[in-house]
């Protein structure tokens, strides 16, 4: 087994090769004066069994043409068998038509790995289970709600905790965390997006008043779902709010709404590289992914069950 990482996130590449005690493979991925992406790998791969660790968070479309040509690099210097690891994936949200004429860029995404040369792909937290069958080739989706429950219970216990989902399509998600923390109460938020970016509360399903609040979400885009989510609940009576996430993505001034926001903290993992104003943030704590994702690739590697790390 050997590991290649592009830009994207070279601190968690770094971290899972700690975790599985080798080294990343010698390799150059780089641009050419006009910016087209140029990838050399300096040791031999031929025979090998290769994980490209690779989020295609922002820059979206550089990352995601470094994982392709990192693959066809792959492909082409004779790896046996090559798995794209998506700590996260970019374009999961257009996963469907929101109108007539628009795409499904998911699944376009999808093909282009499959066709640069992936045999297999490892994704953390997909936005929608069903992106498993946008890819024609074996898709692990690894969960990251074993290492929130544990983080939770060892800060806080199960007391007088409810689970929240901000909005209707995360209740699944939420209610596999409600599950690990001694089946705490689940609360729903009914949100409304007319626009992407902008949302709005219409309604929380649930008695939260004295609870302490933990929202769940795969995504932390803008804020505004998350902090719409944390001021109606506390204006619904909560005692706290707290909100785990997934992936960080945190565009433009996200972290200063969260700063201001009447969230209590927000935890996120590392599948995107945090920037220097998250790492900054007071409210803002960061769990590392990388001992789950390196255990699925040793497994995967090994030939063992996967889906048993979440029993
Ligand atoms: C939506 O379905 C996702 O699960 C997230 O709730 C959404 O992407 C978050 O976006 P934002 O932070 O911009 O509201």
């Amino acid at each position: 087994m050997k590991l290649l990482t592009g830009n994207s996130n070279p601190a968690l590449a770094r971290a899972i090769a700690d975790y599985l005690e080798l080294p990343l493979t010698e390799a150059s991925v780089r641009r050419f004066a006009d910016e087209e992406v140029f990838v050399e790998i300096h040791e031999n791969v031929r025979g090998e069994d290769m994980f490209v660790i690779q989020s295609t968070s922002f820059p979206a479309n550089d990352n995601l043409m470094e994982l392709l040509i990192c693959i066809d690099a792959l492909r082409r210097a004779s790896a046996t068998r090559i798995t794209a690891v998506l700590p996260y994936f970019g374009y999961a949200r257009q996963d469907r038509k929101p109108g007539p004429r628009t795409p499904i860029s998911a699944k376009l995404v999808a093909n282009l790995i499959t066709t640069a040369g992936a045999d297999r792909v490892l994704a953390v937290d997909l936005h929608a289970g069903q992106i498993q069958g946008f890819f024609d080739i074996p898709t692990d989706n690894l969960y990251a709600a074993p290492v929130m429950a544990a983080d939770i219970l060892e800060r806080s216990g199960s007391d007088n905790l409810m689970v929240v989902s901000p909005d209707v399509g995360g209740v699944v998600r939420a209610r596999a965390l409600a599950r690990r923390l001694d089946n705490a109460p689940l609360a729903i938020v009914d949100k409304r997006r007319d626009k992407p970016g902008q949302s709005e509360v219409q309604n929380i399903i649930g008695e939260v008043r004295g609870r302490n609040c933990i929202l769940i979400d795969d995504i932390i885009d803008s804020g505004g779902t998350l902090c719409n989510a944390a001021d109606a609940l506390m204006e619904a009576g909560a005692a706290s709010v707290t909100a785990y996430l997934t992936h960080g993505v945190l565009s433009g001034s996200a972290v200063e709404r969260v700063n201001g926001s009447a969230l209590k903290e927000l935890v996120i993992t590392d599948t995107i590289q945090p920037t220097e104003a998250a790492r900054a943030s007071s409210k803002i704590r960061i769990l590392p992914i990388a001992p789950l994702i390196g255990e699925a690739i040793r497994r995967i590697a090994d030939e063992s069950s996967v889906s048993s790390l979440f029993d």
